[in-house]
């Protein structure tokens, strides 16, 4: 055999290795592995086979050169149809099916006591009130002795209250945040006081061993029981709705006096037009006791103020008629979803 005639068996070989490379090839991916492998300009082996031309004698060298040329573009041609057909198919396979039906997306909403916190903190902060926080982690002193409640009182009891080993213990209400804000703050002063704290309570339907309250307070000059009455009132009207009622029943909490539990009466639809609610409680609340002034260095015979304290899980239960406290902590996609979407 003539160099020319194995030069031209050669890459009639290669041709025939090619196309079947191609025929088996599986996705584009392995198509362009083929081409590289084959056509590449670098590393092809067609191509190497046609870099062994220059050995040839210049007269054989057209013959080679244009048998090889035939062979690269019947190779390219197939390459081509080959990959076209892959192409097809994978879009075919990833086009969506128009016949299924649509799913629904699921919308996230907050959670009912969130919603209650945020919606009383909106009417307060519209009433002039600005936000305050203060430690979960209390002194005797902050959490009692500061607000007239001795350690001897019945709150301050092991039985009820969490302490902490080496001192310190859980605050069981949020009420410390007053002593905190005006032993830091110069009157006036009017804020909210979102947090948790803890009890020594047992889990059942009306009670959570840490659960959320709303801690408010007002100290200003001549602050007085009209004031009082009158923000609750409106807080009241806005939560609760227009025509709701407020009703303050005489009450003991040591660090106001007097000190009172705040009803509400709302007006609700019924089957035959608009009916009034029972009155249902939903805060303590008080004038500030001139003792807690002065504990927190503020002099009662110049300032006055008030106070109150809510526990939004109890606002919300109210306020969507749930029975069992215990369902707003289970995460019951069924239960939370009734709620509403977003905010
Ligand atoms: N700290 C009280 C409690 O946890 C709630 C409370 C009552 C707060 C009367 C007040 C208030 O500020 O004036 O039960």
């Amino acid at each position: 055999m003539s160099d020319v005639e194995s030069l031209i068996a050669e890459l009639e070989a290669l041709q025939d290795e090619a196309l079947e490379a191609v025929e088996r090839a599986q996705d584009e991916e392995a198509v362009e592995a083929v081409r590289i492998a084959f056509l590449g300009r670098k590393d092809g082996r067609i191509s190497g086979v046609l870099r062994g031309l220059g050995g040839l004698e210049p007269t054989d060298r057209p013959r080679v050169g244009q048998e090889a040329n035939r062979i690269k573009q019947a190779l390219e041609k197939r390459i081509e149809e080959v990959d076209a057909a892959l192409a097809a198919a994978r879009e075919a396979g990833d086009a969506p099916d128009l016949t299924l039906p649509g799913r629904t997306p699921r919308v996230g909403g907050a959670h009912p006591v969130s919603r209650a916190m945020d919606e009383i903190w909106s009417i307060f902060r519209t009433l002039g009130f600005t936000r305050a926080r203060g430690p979960e982690v209390e002194t005797e002193w902050h959490n009692f002795e500061a607000l007239n409640t001795p350690l001897d009182h019945p709150a301050a009891d092991e039985q009820d209250t969490l302490y902490l080993e080496g001192g310190g213990l859980l605050r069981s209400h949020t009420s410390p945040v007053q002593i905190r804000t005006m032993l830091s703050h110069e009157p006036p002063i009017r804020i909210l006081a979102p947090g948790w704290v803890h009890r020594r309570d047992t889990y059942d339907a009306t009670h959570t061993p840490s659960f959320l309250q709303i801690e408010g307070l007002v100290v200003d000059e001549g602050v007085t029981f009209v004031d009082f009455k009158a923000t609750l009132a409106e807080f009241a009207r806005r939560y609760w709705g227009e025509g709701t009622k407020i009703r303050l029943r005489p009450s003991f909490f040591p660090f106001t006096e007097p000190s009172a539990e705040v009803d509400v009466k709302r007006v609700v639809d019924g089957p035959d037009g608009p009916v009034e609610t029972d009155w249902l409680e939903i805060m303590g609340a008080g004038m500030v006791d001139p003792n807690v002034l002065e504990a927190a260095e503020i002099d009662p015979d110049r300032y006055s103020g008030f106070a109150f304290g809510m526990g939004p899980a109890r606002i919300a239960m109210l306020k969507y008629g749930v029975s069992d406290l215990r369902t707003f902590f289970e995460s019951d996609i069924r239960f939370l979803s009734q709620f509403g979407g977003v905010r």
